[in-house]
């Protein structure tokens, strides 16, 4: 039932100025305190809180006020009036006022929550996402979709601005490598075959330039059956470009724009300065990452000469074979870590792949520690001057073959970054880093595509494709922000020729060539203009744009860890009949 005369205003609206005012607000219960005979309620809805009192004087709605719970919902109609003295909440928007009520409708009842809707504290996260619709009334969660709006907002207007066409790409679709397992749906009509899922609309996009549109783009949904992780979902959001006729620094320009725009509009933190761009190998060498945290320095160093000829053999030994990096890394502070603080720390190594770590420590009187008796002070000095430790400090070292090395090494880095607060979430450094190799090598030694392989090599490369593989430079782009990657990009294959060519190397047959890939080789043979592109992680970017770790807390009905949607209960069975329906059958999974 609405009153004309009642303006109807959210429950974040109202302040002085309304006094006198009759309003209807319509929300829920957040909480309810009984209080001198009067019944006060806070009512809530996505724009805020506004109290509302109930007075025994008025007996028939009292009595229905007795019987609201949390989180019901209702209706009220009342006049704005100031709060009395010594009862303003100045934490409140509308915290001067409130609205004793004349009329009051409950528009439906709720069971007790599962846990309290009114408070911030942790709640087991598989009961958040659970009861969802529970979870995303708190503010936390209503903070974080907004923020998430404001940033797609942006995004879109930035590229419409930039008149880049939005174009939907299906999802049923054949599928688009990005080094992950495809999800796949049968399809009834033609039994024993299936649909994949894209992993991007990556060779969609491809044919959208063959197609002559020129510059594109799309808040592109994308499926990855690969293992959960923090900042991983196997559903995700990407916001997708392409570009023709372009470079790579003609991309990265117009991807960088997006980004700050987003940044000074919808967070309003301008980023300040250049974003400084690295090398991948320059990357690896001082971080230890291709996604290097810049929000503090701590650099690797690399001291193999400094063991060359020591008699401490393990290192000796490693430094006297290329393809291997010594490693020190400074702990400030590092010296007053007990020897169980450093047999902790060790574990922490191995679990990164270090097979132990070596460590000596910085005081005014020397330097201590299990190695120390194998150092000379030149070579201490040296790894003092090398790491810019100080007395007080430890100094970490790390000896592998340099990518385990360079990858234990990082990963210590951060480690120690997040030991010294070092890493805060409000603070925002990117960077840029490039000249990926085009391929890398897999653990069962057959080459792989380090990007996708659609990705170009860097211009005058294309001979040591034959002869050299693993030395190619790729025309290959990352943008990082705080340590993780928010995207990828490069400049794509446009010879139909070279693309086959890299599908042979990659170990494809002819025939598997043909089969996946054959549209799309054919639509470069039509005058394929040169092109190129990026996709941006739109749940990472509002991940560490609203200070959490957890991408989950950006997603609306994310899946849990185990890539479980618990709230509907999925993946789930399904009929006998629609298994039938499909010609599919359910054979128990061997054992790997
Ligand atoms: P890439 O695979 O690097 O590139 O993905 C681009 C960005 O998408 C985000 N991302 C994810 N976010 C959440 N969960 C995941 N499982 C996940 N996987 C990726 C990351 C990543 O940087 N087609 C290319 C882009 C291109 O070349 O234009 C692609 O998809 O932020």
């Amino acid at each position: 039932m609405t009153h004309p005369e009642f303006a109807r205003v959210s429950c974040g609206a109202l302040s002085a100025n309304d006094v006198d005012k009759d309003v209807e607000l319509s929300g829920w219960v957040h909480r309810r305190r009984d209080h001198g005979g009067l019944i006060f309620i806070d009512l809530r809805d996505r724009d805020g809180i506004t109290q509302i009192t109930f007075d025994p004087a008025d007996a028939a709605t009292f009595k229905a006020a007795e019987t609201l719970r949390s989180e019901f919902v209702v209706r009220v109609h009342g006049r704005v009036r100031l709060r009395p003295e010594g009862t303003v909440n100045p934490k409140l928007v509308t915290g001067a006022v409130e609205v004793p009520v004349k009329t009051l409708e409950i528009l439906n009842k709720s069971e007790t929550p599962p846990f309290v809707v009114s408070s911030e504290d942790d709640v087991d996260e598989n009961v958040r996402l659970k009861y969802r619709y529970l979870d995303l009334r708190r503010p936390r969660m209503q903070n974080n979709l907004t923020v998430r709006h404001r940033i797609v907002k942006t995004m879109r207007d930035y590229f419409d601005a930039h008149e880049f066409l939005e174009i939907e790409t299906p999802i049923l679709i054949k599928s688009t490598p990005e080094g992950a397992r495809d999800y796949l749906v049968p399809s009834r009509i033609y039994p024993g075959t299936f649909y994949a899922l894209p992993q991007s609309p990556q060779i969609l996009k491809q044919i959208l330039m063959i197609g002559g549109l020129g510059r594109y783009m799309q808040i592109a949904r994308c499926f990855r059956d690969e293992d959960p992780r923090a900042d991983r979902q196997p559903e995700f959001t990407q916001i997708d470009v392409e570009m023709s006729f372009v470079s790579e620094a003609d991309v990265m320009a117009m991807m960088e724009g997006c980004v700050r725009d987003v940044w000074a509009r919808a967070l309003e933190q301008p980023i300040e300065g250049e974003i400084p761009q690295f090398t991948y190998h320059e990357a690896m060498r001082r971080y230890g990452s291709d996604k290097p945290d810049l929000r503090f320095g701590l650099e690797l160093a690399d001291v193999a000469e400094l063991f060359r000829g020591s008699d401490f053999q393990l290192f000796h030994t490693l430094s006297e074979t290329p393809g291997n990096r010594v490693i020190a890394l400074r702990f400030p502070g590092g010296a007053s870590l007990s020897r169980r603080d450093f047999d902790a720390l060790t574990e922490t190594a191995k679990s990164f792949g270090a097979k132990g770590l070596a460590y000596i420590t910085l005081a005014a009187d020397g330097a201590k520690g299990p190695i120390v008796k194998f150092l000379g002070d030149a070579t201490i000095a040296a790894l003092r001057a090398e790491t810019l430790a100080e007395n007080g400090d430890a100094i970490l070292f790390v000896g592998e073959r340099a990518k385990e090395a360079s990858d234990i090494a990082g990963k210590l880095r951060l480690e120690i970054g997040d030991r010294l607060g070092l890493r805060d979430p409000a603070s925002f450094k990117f960077c840029w880093v490039r000249g990926f190799p085009l391929f890398e090598l897999e653990d069962n030694g057959e080459i792989t595509f380090s990007h996708h392989p659609f990705t170009s090599p860097a211009p005058g490369q294309h001979e040591l494709f034959d002869s050299e593989p693993l030395k190619v430079t790729a025309q290959h782009y990352d943008l990082v922000l705080n340590g993780y990657e928010l995207g990828s990009g490069s400049i794509r294959n446009h010879d139909p020729a070279f693309q086959r060519k890299v599908f042979q190397r990659l170990g494809l047959t002819e025939e598997q060539i043909d089969d996946r890939f054959g549209f799309f080789l054919e639509a470069l043979r039509f005058g394929a203009p040169p092109h190129g592109g990026m996709a941006l992680g739109i749940d990472r970017i509002v991940m560490l744009a609203c200070g959490t770790t957890n991408i989950r807390d950006v997603i609306a009905f994310p899946k849990n860890q185990s890539a479980r949607d618990v709230m509907m209960d999925t993946p789930s069975s399904v009929p006998e009949a629609s298994l039938r329906d499909l010609g599919l059958q359910i054979r128990p999974k061997p054992s790997s």
